[in-house]
């Protein structure tokens, strides 16, 4: 049995097929509405979402499995005291595979050591967020072409921002990728992923502040939320949550095939007028995020 913790669980290879079934997957959707008959998913969410937890629920349907689960702790036991690993081995006599999204960072990771299930982490806190790297991937791969030889800018919150963190661990095992860093000196990359990550593979990256500074250079702009509940005071939210609004005006000197993406939800970090913008592939990331969990979910549960 294996669980998804961490985009690293799985190797490139791994990944790189996983991305071709999704294609085909978009290509022959009847070929696969039955290949999870009689399987049952659980999301166990006890944080806020709507992408993820419904995308991981449309994707089994698709699949013709069943989901339950619940989208708030205050709905399960965990608010009368149970522990995470107590929930999950309850869960697993039920489902044949959970996702889990939690507030704390390695609650996933726990889960896992206790699980007779496979357990995919939807996001950890301000950690990892692997299935949203799975989804940044195939919308790579989709709108660009290649997962190799590429420019990409990170805007926004670098700190808090898990899916940024799994996606440079994702990005940084193709060729020839450049990362151009772009976040307030209050939000830039934890120390461990500069060190273990990028210095590590010998990555090439600059930090910046400045969003337009190395925006002619950009084959992908990945804008991210001001994580506002990991912040520890409200006035350093509210003093660094609109830093970065990119709009039209901004976009001017970008490459005609740079792919803007953002795993959602926004909140004032990308205006709306950039959402007719052709280069605009925010939304087709959110459906291309349905089709490779339907992928993830029959390698997980081994079917064929
Ligand atoms: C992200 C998350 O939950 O980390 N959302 C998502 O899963 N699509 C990004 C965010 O909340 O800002």
């Amino acid at each position: 049995m294996k669980h998804l913790i961490d985009i690293k669980d799985l190797s490139v290879e791994e990944i790189d097929k996983m991305i071709e079934v999704a294609k085909d997957i978009i290509a022959n959707k009847e070929k696969y509405s039955h290949k999870c008959d009689g399987k049952l998913l659980a999301t166990l969410f006890f944080e806020p979402s709507t992408r993820t937890r419904l995308s991981f629920e449309a994707a089994m349907l698709r699949l013709g499995g069943e989901v339950l689960g619940f989208s708030e702790a205050s709905s399960s036991s965990v608010s009368k005291g149970e522990t995470v690993a107590d929930t999950i081995r309850t869960v697993g006599c039920y489902a044949d595979i959970i996702a889990m999204r939690h507030p704390k960072e390695g609650a996933p990771l726990v889960a896992s050591e206790k699980s007779t299930v496979p357990i995919i982490n939807a996001g950890d806190g301000g950690h990892n967020h692997p299935t949203q790297t799975l989804t940044d991937l195939l919308t790579i791969k989709c709108e660009k072409g290649r997962l190799n030889d590429l420019t990409i800018g990170l805007c926004g919150d670098l700190k808090f921002g898990r899916t940024v963190h799994s996606l440079i661990s994702a990005m940084s095992r193709y060729k020839n990728i450049k990362f151009v860093l772009i976040s307030p000196k209050e939000l830039v990359i934890p120390e461990y992923i500069k060190k273990e990550v990028l210095d590590k593979n010998n990555i090439e990256y600059i930090e910046t502040n400045d969003i337009e500074e190395h925006m002619s250079e950009l084959d992908i702009l990945y804008m991210t939320r001001v994580q506002k509940e990991r912040f520890f005071n409200e006035e350093d939210y509210i003093r660094l949550k609109d830093y970065y609004i990119l709009n039209k005006e901004k976009l001017e000197k970008a490459k005609k095939d740079l792919c803007v993406m953002h795993p959602l939800p926004r909140v004032n970090e990308i205006s709306t007028d950039v959402d007719d913008d052709p280069r605009a592939c925010y939304f087709k990331q959110a459906q291309y995020g349905m089709f490779i969990r339907m992928s993830l979910i029959m390698k997980m549960l081994g079917v064929e």
